[in-house]
């Protein structure tokens, strides 16, 4: 009868360990997803897109043009198509710069100023030189920037810096 109890005995055992590796098991099936969503960086800043705005050579050198064009941008799995604008301005050491369309106090949209020869927020009246420095406030600092390559005379943005 001692035979049986020991048997009784090791097949409980013998349950229990399955159940428990079962148990790891599934809990390794669910961290898994968990921590590949968790720690590793998400898809959209792998795949930044760059956009072809048009040739360096047709911009003209301290006059800042408003460039409107598209870009698809990465939700999850989803791929919008949205439009987007930029301030793309010749400096006369033939450097490139491309300024995101919103103010950096509350986000106004801002415009050239021909006459004063910078940017104005028509929200609280902040003023930005060519290149985004802030002249007069409220805003707290300069404009973003695209990332800008230029590719064979092709003036490409890349996301904002
Ligand atoms: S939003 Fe531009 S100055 Fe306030």
């Amino acid at each position: 009868m001692d035979w049986m109890a020991d048997s009784d005995l090791e097949r409980r055992r013998f349950y229990i360990a399955v159940i428990y590796g079962l148990w790891a098991v599934i809990g390794a099936a669910l961290a898994l997803p968990a921590s590949v969503y968790l720690f590793l960086p998400p898809a959209a800043r792998k795949n930044e897109e760059w956009v072809e705005i048009g040739d360096v050579s047709t911009l003209p050198v301290g006059a800042p043009e408003e460039k409107i064009f598209r870009r698809n941008r990465k939700d999850g799995w989803k791929i919008m198509s949205e439009k987007a604008t930029a301030w793309v301005s010749r400096m006369p050491d033939g450097s490139v710069v491309a300024l995101a369309p919103q103010c950096t106090h509350l986000g106004c949209a801002y415009h050239w100023d021909e006459q004063k020869q910078n940017f104005i927020c028509p929200c609280h009246t902040s003023a930005f030189s060519i290149d985004g420095t802030v002249l007069a406030g409220p805003a707290p600092r300069p404009l973003d920037r695209y990332q800008v390559r230029i590719q064979s005379n092709k003036l490409l943005l890349g996301p904002v810096a």
